[in-house]
């Protein structure tokens, strides 16, 4: 083996905004097999990661919920990691870009980008809302495209005809946030002098720090002339306000890279790790940043530039991968193939999917698309139907035959060196991140193991009591040969990687494939894997759907801590809205729906159908008799189960839905006013 490297691995930050989806697990799974082989192979291998956790949008969304933005990034952190933990992703230390270890390096960057005058400060205008008391970022304003009219377009370029424009050139232009026309206004900014780093930035990007079609697009870049950078926001702002500049905050994207050093100082803090070994300007140790495509001028342009001018080490290599469609398209919220990483997991094993991508995963930036039907039948040929089924065919005669002892020799020397030398192109393979390729060459050992197994057919040899030993030495190999192809699939299955370790009962890694288990007792053998079943798969296409449907569910909300009230209306406007006494006559559970009720209600003469999502707080038959109030002539709503005729009022949020009734002595169909 060659010398111990010390390596240092990062994934792209999750936004504290939302939770993962399968497009996020792409990365992780990505990463974390990397690391999982460079730790088989006895690297010193760290790997980190944290939320991003600042910015407008995590500032809203913590207003939307009526919480602060720190409980809110608490939350969001805690969903995270668990999807993390359930999809066996290792990381060594996970942390939050809020935290003080990401203030303090933040800061100390920033203060050497000042002193080495790399800094400039400048007036500039931007859109603003008077009424929400916000720089509006483009994505906050909405109007008709300048160039073909189509209504309801972003801020920097149309989704109708393509066309790019700045937000003040949109027609009747709109804060997405108060609806009001935004004003134009004034405000200093902090710029990083970025095109001064041009030449540096040339050299770097063509030094193998990048593939080479990223490097391509980074020249074409780079060759039109770089831009100085905006890395200052007004207040309000969750983010770190800027060293003497009052009231001016980073921008979200100077601290998320810097997260990364902040995680691990915090992982060095708690064992004793040396920081600068990893990050100091001359360091020896390598550092790989995982990212997706759409964030390569944050990680290939701004990043090594401030790292270079603050004295830090540079990123060994950026590795860029495509974007996850299903099915051959975008994710979708209606087809139901948006599917988030927890809906994935209450309905299938991980490691299915962490299979299915690195049996796709290259080391180009082409999107690999999850085709569900590629994907069960992918998993069920290749690890049940040839990987498992090495050791349940073997098993039983070395359990029955011979309590559980291997032979003392290797039957087929010849095909034991050929499954065993295939280790070296393997490791290659998942050195350069070719995972497609490992597993290709994984799998043509696996049809090799299988046709010598199938060719001596021991199950005939068995009916002869002669032919014992024969039966022994064949299956000895066959349980051999499953061994290396369980350690070469280790980094990418590791929890069927563990319970084949206690079949097997023996510790599997890149060095133990040397040498065949001889004159050796293993354990009875149990089914590793299952096979996938489409219908859960069906399953979880059909929940991804039903959450979409859920969020859109309209439930009135209470006092929320600063819910603001809404715009004010006039009479008519309250009196166009039908409001009447309802009495529930049937509450039924829906199938398939976790959080919808569907209510039978009486108006006095007249019966309606509602689906209300409020069966996390009520027993459907406790509902029954009881009087609510019903929008009455609101547009009836196609659902999936049904057509909803109207809607019931309820307070409530996530900690509980309390339905409105009216005084008893009310009457079904009376009209509240
Ligand atoms: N917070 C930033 C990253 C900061 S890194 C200092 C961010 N967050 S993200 O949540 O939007 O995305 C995290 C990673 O997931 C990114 O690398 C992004 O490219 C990746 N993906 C998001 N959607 C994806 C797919 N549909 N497919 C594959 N990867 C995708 O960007
Ligand atoms: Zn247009």
């Amino acid at each position: 083996m060659t010398e111990k490297r010390q390596i240092l691995v990062t994934n792209a930050l999750p936004y504290a905004n939302a939770a993962l989806h399968l497009g996020h697990i792409l990365e992780y799974t990505q990463t974390d097999v990397w690391v999982r082989f460079q730790r088989m192979r006895g690297h010193q291998c760290y790997y980190v990661s944290a939320d991003d956790a600042h910015g407008t949008a995590i500032m809203l969304k913590a207003d939307e919920k009526g919480i602060s933005p720190e409980q809110h990034i608490a939350d969001m952190r805690s969903i995270h990691e668990a999807d993390f933990r359930d999809f066996h992703i290792s990381v060594d230390n996970y942390h939050s870009t809020h935290s003080d270890e990401n203030k303090h390096y933040s800061e100390l960057i920033y203060n050497r980008l000042v002193e080495n005058d790399h800094i400039a400060k400048r007036e500039i205008t931007q859109a603003f809302d008077a009424e929400k008391k916000l720089f509006l970022a483009d994505r906050y304003i909405k109007g008709a495209c300048p160039k073909c009219k189509a209504e309801d377009q972003y801020g920097d370029n149309c989704e109708a005809c393509g066309a790019t424009y700045s937000p003040t050139d949109l027609i009747n232009p709109v804060s997405v946030l108060s609806g009001t026309t935004p004003i134009e206004k004034q405000s200093t900014h902090y710029f990083f002098k970025l095109p001064e780093f041009t030449d540096f930035l040339k050299s770097w990007t063509r030094s193998g720090a990048v593939q080479t079609e990223v490097a391509n697009k980074l020249g074409e870049w780079l060759d039109s002339g770089l831009q100085e950078w905006d890395i200052s926001r007004d207040a309000p702002y969750f983010g770190f306000e800027i060293p003497n500049a009052p009231n001016k905050f980073f921008y979200v994207w100077l601290d998320a890279p810097i997260g990364y050093m902040a995680s691990f100082k915090n992982l060095c803090d708690k064992e004793n790790i040396n920081f600068d070994q990893f990050w100091g300007a001359d360091s020896s140790a390598e550092l790989y940043h995982f990212i997706g495509k759409d964030i390569v001028n944050f990680h290939a342009l701004f990043w090594p530039a401030m790292l270079t001018c603050a004295n830090f080490r540079t990123p060994t290599k950026v590795c860029v991968h495509g974007f996850v469609t299903v099915n051959g398209k975008k994710m979708s919220k209606s087809r139901g193939t948006f599917i988030n990483a927890r809906c994935y997991l209450e309905h299938l094993n991980p490691e299915y999917l962490r299979y299915y991508y690195a049996s796709k995963l290259t080391s180009s930036v082409e999107d690999i698309d999850l085709n569900l039907e590629d994907f069960i039948q992918k998993v069920n040929s290749d690890l049940v139907g040839k990987v498992v089924n090495i050791a349940s065919r073997c098993a039983k005669f070395i359990t029955k035959g011979n309590d559980g002892i291997l032979s003392s020799t290797i039957a087929d020397t010849a095909l034991w060196q050929q499954v065993s030398g295939a280790g070296t192109v393997i490791a290659e393979h998942y050195e350069n991140r070719e995972f497609s390729k490992a597993i290709r060459e994984i799998m043509a050992q696996a049809d090799a193991a299988n046709e010598y197994i199938a060719a001596k057919e021991p199950w005939k040899l068995n009916k002869d009591p002669n032919q014992h030993q024969q039966v022994q030495d064949i299956c000895s190999l066959g349980i051999n040969l499953f061994r290396l192809l369980l350690t070469y699939l280790k980094p990418v299955i590791p929890a069927m990687a563990e319970d084949g370790e206690v079949f097997l009962n023996d510790h599997l890694s890149w060095s133990s494939i040397e040498q065949p288990l001889t004159g050796h007792q293993i354990n009875n053998f149990t089914p590793l894997l299952q096979r996938v079943d489409k219908e859960k798969v069906d399953a979880m296409v059909e929940a991804s759907k039903q959450e979409v449907e859920q969020a859109n569910q309209i439930v009135i909300e209470g006092p929320l801590a600063d819910e603001p009230i809404a715009d004010e209306i006039n009479f008519d406007d309250i009196m166009k809205v039908d409001l009447r006494v309802a009495r529930i006559v049937k509450a039924e559970a829906v199938e398939g729906a976790d959080k919808l009720l569907a209510l039978t209600l009486d108006l006095g003469g007249e019966t309606r159908t509602v689906f209300s999502g409020i069966k996390s707080s009520y027993q459907a038959s406790d509902l029954e008799g009881r009087l609510t109030v019903l929008v009455a002539n609101l547009a009836p709503r196609k659902m999936r189960f049904g057509i909803s005729e109207g809607m019931v009022l309820a307070a409530g949020d996530d900690d509980g839905i309390y339905l409105l009734s009216p005084d008893s002595g009310a009457q079904p169909g009376q009209r509240i006013t």
